[in-house]
């Protein structure tokens, strides 16, 4: 009797703490997703992989260092007395300052001619400037200085994209908790309040003003400056301005012939590619054992898009889901904002990532795609392998494979669960990568029962299915582009279906009036690589 008492009891409390389990991050998820996690950590404050991985699951602290410049484009001389947004990059915020045309220069019968606001990217209700009045407005370009590091929120991918696609879906739905009935309605243009009314009128693109307000109130609670996005160049919400910057120059916007503004379409592409692999000169540094993904859960994270099953999406995971992934997050900034500003780099993972990348992206894919002949095949191979193998080949297949997939991960020792988590991802996937050459190699190395032509199909086969599989953004790079072009991918607002799929070089001179913009949403009017925007 009082053994089935203790037994009813004991099953109770079983059944309760399965029931309020909370929702954790799972080593076995990580390394199921192992090539998306070593893709976010490669891609991070990257404007190449960020913009062909453009859905980001993932969140990391970063700081802005001292002394770091930065870049606000507005219609007043007067800095920002609200969250607002700072770009990394002069051009980007030039967007948002618009230069006066010279008297002879404007039509006054077309709104779209060269006077006026040449924003191309819309960012707050206060930008929403009814054509027609524009050719009064004049911009003034703003530059400020950190004075001390501040540390950010990074939301990963192209987090800054006004899109429906899933870009904004970390920011909405896990920060946010947005509902899928709040999010339908963001769609369809009914906001709902902080009170749980609703409005019509947006606050700019997708309610982007509400959104930093939103995104703000938790930086304050979390002790952080604001979140760093990424759209057509990397920004800042920031939340107070009057908070570790300094105003260098505020000054107003010269007049801008038509010519040049043609030229600054070019201008403006170029720049952008010159951060593709990263923002340079040590202008963020991120903190990868801070690491938050969606990918470290066992959540569901299925694009119903059935189009585009490559990217995911947060749509399916439930609010209390949702809210233990916050709270998770929460605790982790708390830790990670214990350790001073100087010592927030534990372990620089992007740069095991590239170690790793820069040693077989190139050869993986001219194997796969590029090689006609069994022969150079296996040295190529070789050339990958042999320091792994033992000379006097008495070994088991395994121990070379475990020693080429150990070989990038001895130089870490991970600290924080993100680091354990990070270190099994990328576990995954070197040893995909070790396991496959292998045994290429043992199909490659001569058998001549077997025909030239069959061991090659086989052995291309198993290679394009790993490159399929670690889905490399650097497989996309176009190569290298002559001078006077760029290599172009889609970056909100801008590009078109085929950038996304063919990156290809380009001057950027191209009749674009045919061409299908790739966003599926964007400011009205806007906007192709080349058009005279
Ligand atoms: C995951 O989400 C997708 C898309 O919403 C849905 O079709 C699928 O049924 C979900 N899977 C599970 C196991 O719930």
């Amino acid at each position: 009797m009082l053994l089935s008492v203790l037994l009813i009891a004991h099953l109770a409390v079983l059944a309760l703490a399965c029931f309020f389990r909370e929702l954790s991050p799972s080593p076995r998820v990580a390394e199921q997703r192992g090539p998306e996690i070593f893709n976010a950590i490669h891609n991070a404050m990257r404007q190449w992989g960020s913009s062909l991985h453009h859905n980001g699951m993932s969140f990391f602290l970063v700081t802005i260092p001292e002394d770091v410049m930065l870049y606000h484009g507005n219609k007043s001389p007067q800095t920002p007395l609200c969250p607002d947004w700072l770009a990394f990059e002069i051009e980007h915020a030039e967007n948002f300052a618009p230069s006066p045309s010279p008297p002879h220069d404007r039509d006054p019968h077309s709104d779209t001619a060269a006077g006026g606001s040449q924003n191309i990217m819309v960012q707050d209700g206060d930008h929403a400037v009814p054509s027609g009045q524009e050719d009064e407005v004049r911009g003034y370009l703003h530059v400020y200085k950190t004075t001390r590091p501040l540390r950010f929120l990074y939301a990963d991918g192209m987090s800054g994209a006004k899109t429906s696609m899933g870009t904004l879906d970390t920011q909405d739905f896990l920060l946010r908790g947005m509902t899928i009935p709040e999010y339908e309605g963001l769609l369809d243009g009914e906001l709902p309040n902080p009170d749980g009314s609703f409005r019509q009128q947006p606050s700019g693109p997708l309610d982007e003003s509400q959104r930093a307000t939103d995104l703000c109130a938790l930086c304050k609670e979390w002790g952080l400056q604001g979140v760093i996005r990424m759209e057509a160049g990397f920004e800042i919400i920031k939340c107070d301005f009057s908070e570790g910057l300094e105003e260098v120059q505020a000054l107003s916007r010269p007049v801008q012939h038509m010519n040049d503004r043609v030229a600054r379409n070019f201008e403006f592409m170029r720049g952008l590619s010159e951060r593709y692999d990263g923002i340079g000169s040590s202008r963020a540094i991120v903190d990868f054992s801070s690491m938050v993904s969606a990918l470290f859960f066992p959540v569901n994270l299925t694009n119903p898009d059935d189009r585009r099953p490559d990217l995911p999406r947060i749509i399916s995971i439930g609010q209390s889901q949702l809210a233990q992934i916050r709270h998770y997050l929460t605790w982790m900034i708390e830790e990670r904002l214990k350790i001073p500003c100087s010592r927030t780099r534990t372990i620089d993972w992007q740069g095991v990532s590239d170690l790793i990348v820069s040693r077989y992206a190139d050869r993986l894919l001219v194997l796969a795609e590029n090689t006609d002949s069994v022969e150079v095949l296996s040295t190529v191979i070789n050339f990958l392998l042999d320091m792994f193998v033992d000379g006097s080949g008495v070994e088991d297949q395994e121990i070379p494979v475990a020693r080429c997939a150990d070989h990038y991960l001895r130089s870490v020792r991970p600290v924080t669960e993100a680091d354990e988590l990070i270190y099994r991802a990328f576990k995954v996937v070197t040893h995909g990568i070790c396991s496959t050459l292998f045994r290429v190699r043992s199909m490659v190395s001569a058998n001549p029962s077997i025909p030239a032509a069959q061991t090659l199909a086989s052995a291309r086969g198993e290679l394009a299915e790993l490159v399929r599989i670690l889905n490399w953004a650097r497989f996309r790079r176009c190569p290298t582009c002559a001078m006077g072009e760029v290599c172009l991918i889609p970056m909100w607002p801008m590009g078109s279906t085929e950038d996304y799929y063919h990156p290809k070089c380009t001057t950027g001179a191209r009749n674009t009036a045919d061409v299908e913009n790739y966003w599926d949403m964007r400011p009205e009017g806007c906007c192709y690589w080349g058009q005279d925007f």
